[in-house]
């Protein structure tokens, strides 16, 4: 079974602790794209573990690849897998794949993501992890990909072709360019710890789909963070939509039989660009604090809003899901009434579905319906039927709404706190 799984909103839906959830039923967990911009949460018992890079499936017996769409940071992965070792969690080369052909993140892409905010006049607010300038090293053909940092001398081969041109170009942005050459000794060092772990991840996955192993695709970011159909241009670099897997992982899409989006019970958002359900004042308030909406990569307050069903119903078209995972439904708990907002007021018309452009989307004035809040406790339910009439009925109205099935919900973020409807 090969099941891809996306966030359906801005990133920081869940998608950590669905996948750990999930990943108790299979056999591999594979990232597909992204880089350490990623922070996903997995709560296991009193332990906290927030992982960029190596999938939320390491808790659990499952085997973990990084696919070559994924742009590897070698010191933030030696580190993840140091802290790991530190918690009692071994991440030997049995346990973690990388694909050869991932491209690595080197410290002037970092330095040139940071300098090229500083000078944008509308900022992106990126995670200033030079995921960005990663990406356009892979698509212009001058990346640094693992099996290069792996072998010494074709490392330093790529690097004394590269640096000048990296040097001009941080110059050019008002950087330092000794941060090119500084780091090369540094580099291949992470090469060579990193060397045991290279695989052929689209061969080991096809492989284990012959084999009907079960394999999970986690995503990172969201729907509208994705680099074509997200809210350009305040998005990622990458393709955050399921059908990109297939393409990064190199998996022919008729092996797919799930796509699980996780959505959030409201809507957030890290970083610039449109948000139409956004709360400036109290509502924004309770749910940043209720929900911890705070980012777990770079711990800035995330943007909170009211649920936004034209996004979703966007994220849905995208990804084609057969089934989501709503998740946070207990940060609703103590709200009365409750907004949803069912579509957007634009240029004098009603719709249900977002207009493509940001620009359009900023101008969009949120169309809302009230519905019965709740008041109990929900984060002990222990079945979906336990839960107040008024929550169930929330569950079921975004359901409708995004004419999905409803799976799973989460009413807090430990492991067990879940229900399957
Ligand atoms: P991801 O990037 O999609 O994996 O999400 P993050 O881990 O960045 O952010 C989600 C946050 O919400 C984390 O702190 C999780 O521990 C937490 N969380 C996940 N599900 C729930 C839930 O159902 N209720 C509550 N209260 N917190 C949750
Ligand atoms: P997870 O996987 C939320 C946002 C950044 C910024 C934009 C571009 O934890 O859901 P980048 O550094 O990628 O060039 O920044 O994308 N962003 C995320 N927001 N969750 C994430 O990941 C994100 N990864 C990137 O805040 O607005
Ligand atoms: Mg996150």
């Amino acid at each position: 079974m090969f099941t891809i799984l996306t966030g359906a909103q801005f990133g920081d839906e869940g998608k950590g602790k669905i996948v750990d959830l999930l990943s108790q039923d299979y056999d591999i967990v594979v990232r597909f794209q992204g880089g350490n911009n990623a922070g996903h949460t997995v709560i296991v018992g009193d332990d906290t573990y927030k992982l960029h890079l190596i999938p939320s499936g390491v808790l659990t017996d499952a085997r973990l690849l990084i696919g070559p769409g994924v742009v590897v940071d070698p010191r933030v992965l030696i580190q993840e897998i140091e802290m790991l070792k530190s918690a009692g969690i071994r991440v030997t080369p049995e346990k973690l794949g990388i694909d050869a052909k991932a491209s690595i993140i080197m410290p002037y892409h970092i330095e040139m993501d940071k300098l090229r905010e500083q000078r944008r006049t509308q900022k992106i607010g990126t995670t200033a992890r030079g995921i960005g300038f990663a990406y356009i090293d892979k698509i212009s053909r001058d990346e640094v990909r693992l099996a290069d940092l792996a072998h010494k001398n074709d490392f330093l081969a790529t690097m004394d072709e590269l640096a000048p041109q990296k040097e001009r170009a941080i110059l050019d942005l008002g950087g330092d360019p000794d941060v090119v050459r500084d780091s090369i000794p540094d580099y291949t060092g992470y090469g060579a710890i990193l060397k045991p772990y290279i695989t052929d991840v689209s061969y080991e996955l096809n492989i284990a789909l012959n084999h009907d192993m079960n394999v999970l695709a986690e995503g990172a970011q969201g729907a509208h963070l994705d680099i074509i159909h997200g809210t350009q241009k305040y998005v990622t670099s990458s393709s955050t939509v399921a059908g990109s897997a297939c393409a990064y992982l190199g998996v022919g899409p008729k092996r797919v039989d799930q796509v699980i989006g996780v959505v959030k019970a409201y809507i957030t958002r890290v970083g610039e660009g449109p948000l139409p359900t956004e709360q400036a004042g109290e509502i924004g308030d309770l749910l940043r604090e209720a929900g911890g909406e705070f980012g777990t990569t770079t711990g800035r307050p995330r943007r909170c809003g009211w649920f936004d069903a034209p996004l979703a119903r966007k994220a849905v078209y995208l990804n084609a899901y057969t089934g989501i995972a709503l998740t946070k439904l207990d940060v609703l708990t103590g709200i009365d009434p409750i907004r949803i907002c069912i579509g957007y007021e634009f240029d004098g018309q009603c719709n249900e579905y977002p207009p493509e452009l940001s620009s359009e989307l900023e101008r969009c004035v949120p169309v809302y319906e009230e519905v019965e809040g709740w008041d109990q406790d929900i984060s002990g339910a222990e079945d979906f039927s336990d839960l107040p009439a008024a929550a169930q009925g929330y569950v079921h109205r975004i359901e409708d709404l995004l004419g999905v099935t409803i799976q799973i919900v989460s009413v807090g973020p430990k492991r067990e706190q879940v229900l399957f409807v």
